[in-house]
């Protein structure tokens, strides 16, 4: 790349202690294929006829809410203690990574120093999208060489961890969304609605520019760890809390957020009908609490096989952690569940890896249950994901879905925020449904034995309560949820069975 004044270099290093012997390390960084496979967001590679080093690599990744795919060059150069590389990217991006692998006591410490070259105005980007899909390659690297499963280190992890574009009814995109939308009808209903239609018009494209600006993002996680603190007790504020639920909750017998949550996961548990030794598929499982109520609680039923994915990586590997934790301390070893953690989009795409759980090749078999706490509403769409779901789930297995749909009737401000709801893109177009859609397209699938519970009494006023006594931020999105209602929101926990 010519030099510019424009032009701006970084680096970043890791490093990653790896239970194995330095001869197996070393094999694997002399194998550019295996290197290349490792990264979630490859999805195609091919050699170059005249040079087996120089490889060129399809990527897949998600820009500004949409897939893109380019090619890029990349150069194997094998040194005595590791490889380098030198990738050429588009835009003018140069990335050159050095791996070394060195005995530490124990195994071995694997380094990888990625020195980037871009313009500066690349730069952030450059940066996060190297982050997210590297801290994947290491996991995914230590598992190969610790004879681990690769699918518990984050198979297909950025590619699609992205996907989960919609990432929660606490996600910031949604927040600032709505908040606009609560901006236009504050307004609206303040001034008995003299605003001109370019007014308007001005206000919706604000919110849409925010939006498409959060999706931008989307790779610093904008989940995080924030929802945590909704977990801890008001009068313990530096305490770490043992749980890390996200979601609305239930709130019949409680007025305690990390107990209404798991209320609504063991609600939704005994909706399914869980059976002892099943295998069950967990999907949109947040930080993992739904899966370690699989792995411990006592009422629940122990399944042999306990899949899950959900959208974002530090989800994903917060998940990971807590199970493998959790799979230390289960005393009774027979009995432990065997896990197999995703991250990606619960739905299954084409280009996906085949090891998806809802991949029509998929090798796992059949699902006797499949569980959606608080997050089809997301899913793009949640139509495709019960027709997916119908064919992974074994026959008199059942779905569980504790999710969001809107009541047939309601005013013409009820049918707008609707209308605008999915139209923003808060959630996909096609998931704002009144109940009757949603239980006719289940039927249509072929779910029978539908049955619906609308608990939204025990879940949005308890739910919206909390988030104001939870000061100026939480109070601003407890008005949000209230907008929600005004659009006629029910929630409801959905089952069904496959013949
Ligand atoms: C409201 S939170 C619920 C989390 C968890 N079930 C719980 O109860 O704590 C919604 C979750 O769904 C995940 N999600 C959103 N869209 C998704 C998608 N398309 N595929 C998989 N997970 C998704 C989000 O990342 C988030 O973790």
């Amino acid at each position: 790349m010519p030099w510019s004044p424009l032009l701006t270099t970084r680096s970043l290093t890791s490093t990653k202690r790896i239970n194995c012997s330095l001869t197996s390390a070393l094999e694997f960084l002399h194998d550019p294929k295996a290197i290349i496979d490792l990264n979630p967001l490859v999805i195609g590679r091919e050699p170059h006829p005249n040079d087996p080093n120089l490889y060129t690599i399809k990527d897949r990744m998600k820009v500004l809410g949409r897939y893109v795919e380019f090619d890029y060059t990349a150069k194997f150069t094998f040194r005595e203690d590791g490889c380098e590389t030198e990738v050429r990217a588009p835009g003018g991006t140069t990335l050159k990574s050095r791996w070394t692998a060195s005995e530490v006591e124990g195994g071995v410490e694997v380094r990888e120093e990625v020195t980037a070259t871009t313009y500066f105005f690349l730069m952030p980007m450059t940066i996060s999208g190297l982050k997210a899909p590297h801290d994947v390659l290491r996991e995914r690297l230590a598992a190969k060489l610790e004879g681990r499963s690769v699918d518990q280190a984050g198979t297909t992890i950025t590619n699609k961890s992205e996907a989960g574009d919609h990432s929660g009814f606490l996600s910031l995109k949604f927040m600032f969304c709505i908040s606009a939308l609560a901006l236009v009808f504050s307004v609206v209903l303040r001034f008995g609605s003299p605003m001109s239609i370019p007014m308007l018009l001005l206000l919706l494209f604000l919110a849409a520019c925010i939006s498409v600006y959060l999706s931008a993002r989307k790779s610093r996680d904008p989940y995080g760890t924030f929802h945590v603190s909704l977990n801890r007790p008001l009068e313990e504020p530096r305490s770490i809390p043992n749980t890390e639920w996200l979601n609305m909750g239930y709130w019949k017998d409680t007025d305690e957020f990390p107990k209404a949550c798991e209320a609504l996961a063991l609600k939704l548990i005994k909706a399914a009908r869980c059976q002892q030794g099943g295998h069950v598929l967990d999907v949109g499982h947040g930080s993992g609490d739904s899966l370690l109520l699989h792995l411990r609680h006592p009422s629940v039923p122990r399944p042999s096989c306990l899949t899950g994915i959900t959208s974002l990586r530090a989800h994903y590997l917060r998940s990971c952690e807590r199970v493998r934790q959790t799979q230390k301390e289960i005393t009774d070893i027979d009995h432990a569940p065997e896990v197999h953690l995703f991250a990606g989009d619960a739905v299954y795409h084409p280009s996906d890896d085949p090891h998806h759980p809802l991949s029509p090749t998929s090798p796992t078999k059949p699902y006797t249950t499949i569980l959606a706490l608080d997050c089809a509403y997301h899913f793009n769409n949640r139509h495709r994901f019960l027709q997916q779901s119908f064919h992974h789930l074994a026959s008199g297995g059942r779905i569980a879905l504790a999710d969001i749909c809107f009541a047939s009737t309601g005013t013409t401000i009820a049918k707008f925020v609707r209308y605008l709801i999915g139209d923003l893109g808060v959630v996909p177009k096609e998931n704002v449904i009144t109940v009757q859609q949603y239980y006719r397209q289940m039927v249509d699938l072929g779910y029978v034995e539908i049955e619906v519970e609308d608990i939204s009494k025990d879940v949005f006023p308890s739910f919206t309560r909390f988030l104001s006594s939870r000061g100026v931020v939480w109070g601003v999105f407890a008005r949000v949820i209230g907008l929600l209602q005004i659009g006629g929101a029910r929630f409801v926990i959905i089952t069904g069975k496959k013949p």
